[in-house]
């Protein structure tokens, strides 16, 4: 058995999407330690250092991922975590698009738990992160921030992540169609 390393399931932003986010949110000034444009992405189920096994069984359990169908995705939103006066997360948020993740979120969870990896218990709350703050800062004023970005979604996507000078970089290993 060997270690496949840090990984996770997400849905991939097309390189364009990235770019026209990143446009849109120029004028926003970001706080905090900002995600490199080709970092970012939307996670479906993050499964931390797994084995070549685990992770074996776990791409075998996605088969019902093909019923899906692809879908569009639209982030029309800015959201934070835990919450707008001492906010640590700044994120896109999900408009169109949100039930399909939801049961992608779903069929990955299932096929985490099939794979031996114990149930995920935070609530999936799509988001794709766009800065990391510290310390907190109230940034009540980006809520009403616009942005409208879309895409349709075709594939997820296994990312390993690695870690590199001052930051992550992340490597797709595999996609999964969401079609037959
Ligand atoms: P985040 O964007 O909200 O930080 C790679 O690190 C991806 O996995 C990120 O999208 C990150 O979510 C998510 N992630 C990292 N650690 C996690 C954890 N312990 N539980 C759930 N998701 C995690």
């Amino acid at each position: 058995m060997e270690t496949v390393g840090r990984v996770f399931a997400a849905v991939a932003l097309p390189p364009e999407v990235q770019m026209a986010l990143k446009d849109q949110l120029s004028e926003a000034g970001l706080p905090g330690k900002t995600v490199p444009l080709a970092n970012l992405h939307l996670t479906l189920r993050f499964l931390d250092v797994v084995t070549d096994v685990v992770y074996d069984r776990f791409l075998a359990a996605l088969a019902p991922m093909a019923v899906q169908g692809t879908f569009r995705v639209t982030l029309s939103r800015l959201g934070v975590f835990p919450n707008p006066r001492r906010a640590t997360v700044l994120w896109a948020g999900v408009g169109t698009g949100a039930l399909e993740l939801a049961r992608l979120n779903e069929i990955a969870e299932q096929a985490a738990q099939t794979a031996g990896l114990t149930p995920e218990e935070r609530p999936f709350h799509p988001h794709v992160t766009l800065s990391r703050i510290r310390p907190p800062l109230n940034v009540s004023h980006l809520l009403d921030y616009d942005i409208d970005v879309s895409w349709r979604c075709s594939h997820m996507v296994l990312f390993r992540s690695h870690l590199v000078r001052g930051g992550v970089s992340y490597e797709a290993l595999d996609s999964y169609p969401l079609v037959r």
